[in-house]
Protein backbone atom coordinates (compact mmCIF):
# COMPACT_ATOMS: atom_id res chain seq x y z
CA UNK A 1 0.00 0.00 0.00
CA UNK A 2 1.72 3.45 -0.96
CA UNK A 3 1.86 5.43 2.06
CA UNK A 4 0.37 8.81 1.94
CA UNK A 5 1.91 11.79 3.66
CA UNK A 6 0.60 15.37 2.49
CA UNK A 7 2.52 17.20 0.75
CA UNK A 8 3.88 20.62 2.39
CA UNK A 9 1.20 22.74 0.60
CA UNK A 10 -1.31 20.35 0.88
CA UNK A 11 -4.43 22.06 -0.07
CA UNK A 12 -7.33 19.96 1.24
CA UNK A 13 -8.52 22.50 4.23
CA UNK A 14 -9.55 25.67 2.58
CA UNK A 15 -9.43 27.62 5.95
CA UNK A 16 -5.85 26.43 6.94
CA UNK A 17 -4.69 26.70 3.26
CA UNK A 18 -5.94 30.66 4.01
CA UNK A 19 -4.07 30.28 7.06
CA UNK A 20 -0.65 29.32 6.04
CA UNK A 21 -0.55 32.43 3.11
CA UNK A 22 -0.97 34.53 5.99
CA UNK A 23 1.46 32.97 7.92
CA UNK A 24 3.71 32.92 4.68
CA UNK A 25 3.53 36.73 4.43
CA UNK A 26 3.83 37.43 8.11
CA UNK A 27 6.86 34.96 9.08
CA UNK A 28 8.65 34.15 6.18
CA UNK A 29 11.40 32.34 7.89
CA UNK A 30 8.72 29.58 9.29
CA UNK A 31 8.39 26.17 7.88
CA UNK A 32 4.59 26.95 7.08
CA UNK A 33 3.38 23.65 5.69
CA UNK A 34 1.78 20.58 6.85
CA UNK A 35 4.05 18.84 9.53
CA UNK A 36 5.49 15.35 8.59
CA UNK A 37 5.58 12.67 11.60
CA UNK A 38 8.72 12.32 13.51
CA UNK A 39 10.32 8.79 14.51
CA UNK A 40 10.18 5.35 12.71
CA UNK A 41 7.37 3.88 11.03
CA UNK A 42 8.70 0.30 12.90
CA UNK A 43 8.10 2.12 16.42
CA UNK A 44 5.61 0.17 18.61
CA UNK A 45 3.93 3.39 20.42
CA UNK A 46 2.64 6.28 18.24
CA UNK A 47 1.29 9.39 20.03
CA UNK A 48 -1.27 11.49 18.66
CA UNK A 49 -1.26 15.78 19.13
CA UNK A 50 -3.74 17.99 18.18
CA UNK A 51 -1.90 20.18 15.60
CA UNK A 52 1.23 22.15 14.38
CA UNK A 53 1.37 25.26 16.97
CA UNK A 54 2.04 28.22 15.20
CA UNK A 55 5.48 29.10 16.57
CA UNK A 56 6.19 26.06 17.28
CA UNK A 57 5.77 22.85 14.74
CA UNK A 58 4.92 25.24 12.01
CA UNK A 59 8.12 27.14 12.38
CA UNK A 60 10.50 24.21 12.82
CA UNK A 61 8.62 21.63 10.79
CA UNK A 62 8.83 18.69 13.69
CA UNK A 63 6.08 17.52 15.65
CA UNK A 64 5.85 19.83 19.51
CA UNK A 65 9.26 21.15 18.16
CA UNK A 66 9.51 24.31 19.95
CA UNK A 67 6.13 24.53 21.35
CA UNK A 68 5.19 24.32 25.02
CA UNK A 69 4.40 21.26 24.87
CA UNK A 70 7.15 19.83 23.37
CA UNK A 71 9.30 20.94 26.89
CA UNK A 72 7.16 19.21 28.71
CA UNK A 73 6.97 16.00 26.67
CA UNK A 74 10.42 15.37 24.88
CA UNK A 75 12.32 15.22 28.22
CA UNK A 76 10.16 12.83 29.86
CA UNK A 77 10.28 10.87 26.85
CA UNK A 78 13.77 10.91 27.14
CA UNK A 79 13.41 10.09 31.46
CA UNK A 80 12.36 6.75 30.04
CA UNK A 81 14.36 5.37 27.44
CA UNK A 82 12.00 6.47 25.01
CA UNK A 83 14.57 9.32 23.26
CA UNK A 84 17.68 10.21 23.37
CA UNK A 85 20.23 13.17 22.14
CA UNK A 86 19.50 16.80 23.56
CA UNK A 87 16.23 18.42 22.47
CA UNK A 88 17.24 21.42 21.47
CA UNK A 89 13.97 22.81 19.78
CA UNK A 90 15.26 22.59 16.30
CA UNK A 91 14.52 19.58 13.50
CA UNK A 92 18.03 19.42 13.51
CA UNK A 93 19.17 19.08 16.84
CA UNK A 94 19.76 15.12 16.38
CA UNK A 95 17.04 14.58 19.18
CA UNK A 96 15.83 11.24 18.35
CA UNK A 97 12.73 8.84 19.12
CA UNK A 98 13.03 5.17 20.26
CA UNK A 99 10.17 3.36 19.93
CA UNK A 100 7.62 5.93 19.35
CA UNK A 101 6.68 7.82 16.27
CA UNK A 102 4.69 10.98 17.05
CA UNK A 103 1.94 12.78 14.69
CA UNK A 104 -0.74 15.19 14.62
CA UNK A 105 -4.64 15.00 14.17
CA UNK A 106 -4.59 17.67 11.87
CA UNK A 107 -1.14 18.73 10.21
CA UNK A 108 -1.18 22.20 9.83
CA UNK A 109 -1.76 24.58 11.59
CA UNK A 110 -4.79 26.01 13.09
CA UNK A 111 -5.93 29.65 13.56
CA UNK A 112 -6.01 29.91 17.36
CA UNK A 113 -5.02 26.52 17.86
CA UNK A 114 -8.39 25.16 17.13
CA UNK A 115 -9.36 22.41 14.33
CA UNK A 116 -12.08 21.86 12.61
CA UNK A 117 -14.76 18.58 12.96
CA UNK A 118 -13.66 19.18 9.12
CA UNK A 119 -10.56 19.02 9.71
CA UNK A 120 -10.07 16.50 11.47
CA UNK A 121 -12.10 14.38 9.28
CA UNK A 122 -10.02 15.24 5.97
CA UNK A 123 -6.34 14.94 7.73
CA UNK A 124 -7.88 11.45 8.89
CA UNK A 125 -7.13 9.81 5.57
CA UNK A 126 -3.12 10.62 6.88
CA UNK A 127 -3.33 9.30 10.36
CA UNK A 128 -5.11 6.29 9.12
CA UNK A 129 -2.71 5.46 6.50
CA UNK A 130 0.25 5.94 9.47
CA UNK A 131 -1.48 3.47 11.58
CA UNK A 132 -1.82 0.91 8.62
CA UNK A 133 1.76 1.58 8.11
CA UNK A 134 3.00 1.15 11.38
CA UNK A 135 3.42 -2.83 11.27
CA UNK A 136 5.01 -3.50 14.80
CA UNK A 137 2.16 -0.41 16.22
CA UNK A 138 1.19 -1.62 19.72
CA UNK A 139 -0.01 1.46 21.28
CA UNK A 140 -1.54 4.44 20.52
CA UNK A 141 -1.29 7.31 22.74
CA UNK A 142 -3.89 10.24 22.56
CA UNK A 143 -3.26 13.47 23.59
CA UNK A 144 -6.55 14.96 24.10
CA UNK A 145 -10.23 14.51 23.38
CA UNK A 146 -9.80 16.28 19.49
CA UNK A 147 -6.90 13.12 19.26
CA UNK A 148 -9.03 10.34 21.08
CA UNK A 149 -11.90 10.64 18.86
CA UNK A 150 -9.61 11.42 15.54
CA UNK A 151 -8.05 8.00 16.23
CA UNK A 152 -11.34 6.29 16.94
CA UNK A 153 -13.24 7.85 14.01
CA UNK A 154 -10.22 6.81 11.57
CA UNK A 155 -10.09 3.21 12.94
CA UNK A 156 -14.21 3.24 12.72
CA UNK A 157 -15.12 3.24 16.31
CA UNK A 158 -17.99 3.85 18.28
CA UNK A 159 -17.08 7.20 19.98
CA UNK A 160 -20.09 6.58 22.77
CA UNK A 161 -18.22 3.04 23.77
CA UNK A 162 -14.52 4.64 24.52
CA UNK A 163 -15.06 7.78 26.97
CA UNK A 164 -11.77 9.76 27.09
CA UNK A 165 -9.96 9.82 30.84
CA UNK A 166 -6.78 10.35 31.81
CA UNK A 167 -4.80 7.10 32.06
CA UNK A 168 -7.31 4.82 30.47
CA UNK A 169 -6.47 2.36 28.34
CA UNK A 170 -8.69 1.10 25.89
CA UNK A 171 -8.95 -2.07 24.19
CA UNK A 172 -9.09 -1.59 20.07
CA UNK A 173 -9.79 -5.33 19.85
CA UNK A 174 -10.61 -5.61 16.15
CA UNK A 175 -7.35 -3.98 15.07
CA UNK A 176 -5.43 -5.47 18.10
CA UNK A 177 -4.46 -2.44 19.77
CA UNK A 178 -4.44 -0.88 22.77
CA UNK A 179 -5.21 3.06 23.18
CA UNK A 180 -4.19 5.36 25.76
CA UNK A 181 -5.35 8.72 26.77
CA UNK A 182 -3.60 11.64 28.22
CA UNK A 183 -4.67 15.15 28.55
CA UNK A 184 -2.88 17.43 26.37
CA UNK A 185 0.74 18.76 27.27
CA UNK A 186 -0.11 22.05 26.54
CA UNK A 187 0.73 25.50 27.85
CA UNK A 188 -3.37 25.85 29.25
CA UNK A 189 -3.34 22.39 30.94
CA UNK A 190 -0.33 22.46 32.80
CA UNK A 191 -0.52 26.12 34.05
CA UNK A 192 -4.52 24.96 35.43
CA UNK A 193 -3.09 21.75 36.89
CA UNK A 194 -5.56 19.58 35.06
CA UNK A 195 -1.90 17.85 33.79
CA UNK A 196 1.08 17.65 35.55
CA UNK A 197 4.62 16.19 35.17
CA UNK A 198 3.72 13.99 37.14
CA UNK A 199 0.29 12.56 36.13
CA UNK A 200 1.96 12.32 32.48
CA UNK A 201 5.02 9.94 33.53
CA UNK A 202 2.32 8.01 35.21
CA UNK A 203 1.01 7.50 31.18
CA UNK A 204 4.36 6.64 29.81
CA UNK A 205 4.88 4.36 33.08
CA UNK A 206 1.64 2.72 32.27
CA UNK A 207 2.74 2.30 28.81
CA UNK A 208 6.14 0.68 29.20
CA UNK A 209 4.24 -1.80 31.36
CA UNK A 210 1.91 -2.87 28.90
CA UNK A 211 4.51 -2.92 26.00
CA UNK A 212 6.46 -5.38 28.12
N1 LIG B 1 2.62 20.86 18.59
C1 LIG B 1 2.26 19.79 17.88
O1 LIG B 1 2.92 19.40 16.93
N2 LIG B 1 1.15 19.14 18.25
C2 LIG B 1 0.40 19.48 19.27
O2 LIG B 1 -0.59 18.83 19.55
C3 LIG B 1 0.80 20.62 20.01
C4 LIG B 1 1.91 21.28 19.65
Amino acid sequence: MPFKCPERNCALCPRLVEFRKTNQEKYPTYYNGAVPPFGNLDAEILIVGLAPGLNGANQTARPFTNDYAGDILYPILKEFGLAKGNYQKRKDDGFELINVRITNSVRCVPPKNQVTGEEVKTCGKFLIDEINNMKNLKIILTLGGVAHNAVLGVLGYKKAAFKFAHNAVHHLAKHNLLMINSYHTSRYNINTGVLTAEMFKDVIKNILNLIK
